[in-house]
């Protein structure tokens, strides 16, 4: 290898000093003039809502604006898309939209890495079609929450090309830096510390994703004036991201940090300022906390158990009947998201039988919990036969039995691998299909106020047969789901004397009594449920 003249090197070592005192080179890569960093404030200018006040509990559907419609050919989903299957979502019962980062990005994919807070992403169209479908979903009597990221935002975002031009810009403290590299930091597997050349920065996910400085009041500021930007146009509220990694405090106490819990408090009460907002929040490692914090969280576990129940897992079966005993009632529920470290899609977990996934999404839309359902599980959508880790997971939506659904142009990603027979242009039409029963359990659960916002009592696990009842005030249900192989009864006391037990579900069941002893005995099919309703 050639050796690098002393004179030479002396001036290459100047000009990377000259570099790096204004600001950039040295590996930044950052040598023009700096972005400027939009710190407008946003004064609260609630439009009100126009939404039942029941809208919150659901169910919602889980949104990956990118893989759900595209509207011009280019092969990525997109807002006018969307719009234009909000009367599917309607039939589909759902009250609530929950959109993955509609914001613009740097990841070109799920848009977890921000690069602008009060813009849409290119790729999924403009402000004004945002508020378009913000308005056609509350004419349809449905909210529209967005992706909020607070933990990070994009390295491409003008505030942290800023904060990495030197330790005397104005923005570095909005993240968070180190002059030299800290040891002894493990995040996720990997060390969080990464090499910003004036500097190490921390970036728990990516080094494309560092993270604010949260414990800034300047940058909470912020964030809170970007939230008041997207309530303001009307926006229903915020899924909100990555709670639990907001503030770091060391080597070892980098995940759910009592700053967490008041930072969001802050959040939940400047969105309950609004009328009728709604806040949800992930915390996979440690969600229980976040359902008071924030006023509801993703349920994260309790999604392997209604898997597992739905196949006839007696233990599981407990686990499920047990949740919500203490949990919070309205902690979030899913059967599965977009992330891969939450489950697989649902028809790869149950190999595609819809006796057990049938089984699974009743007890997620029958039980307490604001239930999600992660778009296209309605009909089964599998992952993509070509694709590993999260893209497997975030497939186009399977309109048609191809993409042609999707796009007039070639998809952005592999379509699902069981497209030609789960699809939603197949199911409309069968009276038997996955999409049908949905439909059936969303229908069951809007009909019946006390499966949507009833208490939770009496809930019992006896072996494969999972029993409970829900009620509100004049109305109390009976629900019965058997996964089990075989028939199964289950005698329920402690009801109204000679009461009659209205049937809800199956259409062909029939109506049943209680004796003079407040009891009823109720045999339940195999893989199959059962809804009775006591009304006063
Ligand atoms: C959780 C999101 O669900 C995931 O998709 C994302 O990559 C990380 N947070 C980081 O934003």
């Amino acid at each position: 290898m050639m050796s690098t003249p002393p004179l030479r090197r002396l001036a290459l070592t100047l000009l990377l000093l000259a570099l790096a005192a204004c600001g950039g080179g040295g590996g930044s890569g950052d040598t023009g003039p700096l972005p400027e960093v939009d710190t407008r404030a946003v004064a609260q200018d609630d439009p009100g809502s126009t939404l039942p006040a029941n809208w919150r509990q659901g169910p919602f559907a889980e949104i990956f604006v990118r893989a759900y419609q595209d509207s011009d050919g280019d092969g990525i989903g997109d807002l006018r898309g969307l719009i234009s299957r909000l009367d599917y979502l309607k039939d589909l019962g759902v009250t609530g939209l929950w959109l993955m980062p509609v914001t613009a990005s740097q990841d070109g994919d799920h848009g977890y890495a921000v690069t602008d807070y009060r813009r849409i992403e290119r790729d999924y169209g403009s402000l004004a079609d945002f508020d378009a479908l913000v308005a056609a979903a509350h004419a349809r009597g449905i909210g529209v929450v967005i992706d909020y990221v607070m933990n990070h935002s994009a390295a491409q975002h003008p505030a942290f090309v800023n904060s990495k031009a030197g330790t005397g810009n104005a923005f570095r403290d909005w993240y968070v830096w180190q002059a030299g590299h800290p040891s002894g930091w493990n995040v996720f597997g990997s060390d969080p510390w990464r090499n910003g050349f004036t500097g190490w920065y921390y970036a728990a996910f990516w080094d494309q994703m560092p993270d604010f400085n949260l414990k800034s009041a300047t940058v909470v500021d912020w964030h809170h004036d970007n939230l008041r930007f997207w309530l303001n146009r009307g926006v229903d509220g915020f899924r909100f991201d990555a709670v639990g990694n907001l503030v770091e405090n060391g080597p070892s106490a980098w995940e759910s940090q009592p700053q967490n819990y008041t930072l969001m408090r802050g959040v939940k009460a400047l969105v309950a300022g609004y009328e009728r907002r709604f806040l949800v929040c992930e915390s996979p490692a440690n969600p229980l906390p976040f359902g008071d914090a924030c006023g509801s969280a993703f349920a994260f576990g309790h999604q392997f158990d209604l898997i597992a129940a739905a196949r006839g897992d007696a233990t599981a079966v407990r686990a499920v009947a047990d949740y919500f005993k203490t949990a919070p009632l309205t902690m979030s529920t899913m059967l599965s998201n977009h992330d891969s470290f939450a489950g697989q899609r649902a028809w790869d977990q149950f190999n595609g039988d819809q006796a057990q996934y049938r089984l699974a999404a009743a007890t997620l839309l029958l039980m307490p919990g604001t239930p999600f359902i992660y778009y296209g599980e309605e009909i089964g959508m599998a992952g993509a036969a070509t694709l590993s880790g999260d893209p497997k997971l975030r497939t186009p939506m399977s309109w048609t039995a191809t993409s042609a659904g999707f796009t007039s142009g070639t998809p952005f990603r592999a379509v699902s691998a069981n497209i030609a027979s789960q699809n939603v242009a197949a199911q409309l039409t069968a009276s038997n299909s996955l999409l049908a029963w949905y439909r059936a359990m969303t229908a069951l659960r809007r009909a019946n106020p006390s499966l949507n916002g009833g208490s939770y009592e009496a809930a019992v696990a006896s072996g494969s047969l999972l029993h409970f009842q829900r009620a509100v005030a004049g109305e109390r249900s009976l629900v019965l789901i058997n996964y089990g192989r075989s028939n199964a009864s289950a005698t329920v006391d402690g009801l109204p004397a000679s009461a009659t037990l209205n049937n809800a579900f199956p259409p062909s069941g029939t109506d049943l009594a209680t004796d003079a002893g407040g009891s009823v005995t109720v045999t339940v099919p195999a893989q199959s449920v059962r809804v009775l309703v006591l009304r006063s």
